[in-house]
């Protein structure tokens, strides 16, 4: 079979599409024929050598993706050769075909082509897992104000949509007139350009100085103290990236007054049985709205694979609006 390879640590030009061994499922994993993966921005650190899979993971990029199951391992049940999938996995989605524990796979919803539902698993649990479950995780109520960074990502136009969903009032952040627009679209309330104000100063303005009850936050370092500051008492932020930097100050005094907390995970490193939760979690939570029309995946372009150093350079340059996919045929 072929997959995109890393030849060496680098830029978008190191990946090349070769032949490569088939995996072989192991016991409770299934063989799954790729239809397509999608492009995750974690992908480009791992990529430039400066996120190592975890122990045992494979070394092929791609940390989900849709298809058909080609082959079942041992004890393996409730699924079939043949039956349509898309997956959540630990590595190697950008191949034509990947094994990958039954645990971490889900339904297509209906309604969603094969193609595109590749598009669903990592934003779909990313944000059920940490904005939606209950504590550690934020447990978003109907009524409450959540702000999410960078809304016009992949992670940030399932968040506005779900939370829109769950009827909290949105709160987002992007950098461009047409992305804010974009964000406004899939239900934020409140768009706010980082390159032209402080956030933290119009949600104060927003919010008569209640501030925001949930923060899903992809910035980590540079927007610590803006989102201390608008956090509103009892408020929950959760942090799932670090664009801005992993280290910051962070002032307890702000943090104690409004009885708050941060909660800070990745999905990728955690066991098989909390990542089947959140498998079935999500599937129970967020299909349901997929295929009722309330929540439906954001895909900005289809790539053949081969073409992925392509996709990854979209991704650098900041040009897209929701998920960039790498078709396998
Ligand atoms: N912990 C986990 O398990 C987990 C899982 C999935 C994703 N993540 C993380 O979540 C983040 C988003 O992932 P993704 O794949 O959805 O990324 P993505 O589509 O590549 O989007 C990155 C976003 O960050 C925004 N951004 C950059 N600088 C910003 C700033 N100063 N203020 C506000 N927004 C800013 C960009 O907005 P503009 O284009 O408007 O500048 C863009 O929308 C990444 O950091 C990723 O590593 C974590």
């Amino acid at each position: 079979m072929k997959a995109v390879v890393i030849t060496e640590p680098g830029g978008p030009e190191v990946l090349a599409y070769q032949d490569v061994p088939v995996p072989e499922p192991a016991d409770g994993e299934v063989l799954l024929e790729v239809a397509a993966t999608a492009v995750n921005r974690a992908d480009l650190l791992q990529r430039a050598g400066n996120y190592a899979p975890p122990p045992g993971a494979s070394e092929t990029l791609g940390l989900e993706c849709s298809g058909r199951i080609a082959a079942l391992g041992a004890g393996v049940t409730g699924w079939q050769v043949g039956d349509e999938v898309c997956a959540l996995l630990t590595g190697g989605g950008y191949a034509e075909q990947v094994a990958v524990p039954a645990a971490q796979l889900m339904h297509v919803p209906s309604g969603v082509d094969l193609v595109t539902a590749a598009a669903l698993p990592e934003v779909s649990c990313t944000v059920w897992s940490m904005v939606f479950d209950r504590a550690p995780a934020a447990d978003l109520a109907p009524g409450e104000a959540f702000l999410v960074h960078g809304g016009s990502s992949g992670i940030g136009t399932m968040a506005i949509q779900l939370a829109y969903a769950r009827g909290a009032r949105v709160f987002t952040t992007a950098g461009s007139a047409a992305k804010l627009q974009a964000c406004r679209d899939f239900g934020a309330d409140v768009a706010i350009n980082y390159r032209e104000s402080d956030f933290a100063d119009v949600i104060r303005a927003e919010t008569n100085g209640a501030g925001v009850d949930v923060i899903l936050d992809t910035i980590g370092a540079r927007y610590l103290e803006g989102n201390v500051a608008s956090l509103a008492t009892g408020g929950r932020m959760v942090v799932i990236g670090m664009q801005g930097g992993a280290v910051g100050q962070l002032n307890l005094g702000a943090l104690m007054t409004r009885r708050a907390s941060i909660y800070a995970a990745t999905l990728r490193a955690r066991p098989l049985e909390q990542k089947a939760l959140i498998v079935a979690g999500t599937e129970a939570s967020v299909w349901p709205l997929i295929e009722a029309g309330q929540v439906r995946p954001v895909v900005h372009e289809v790539l053949p694979m081969a073409e992925a150093a392509e996709a990854h350079r979209i991704i650098e340059d900041s040009s897209h609006i929701g998920k960039v996919l790498l078709s396998a045929r």
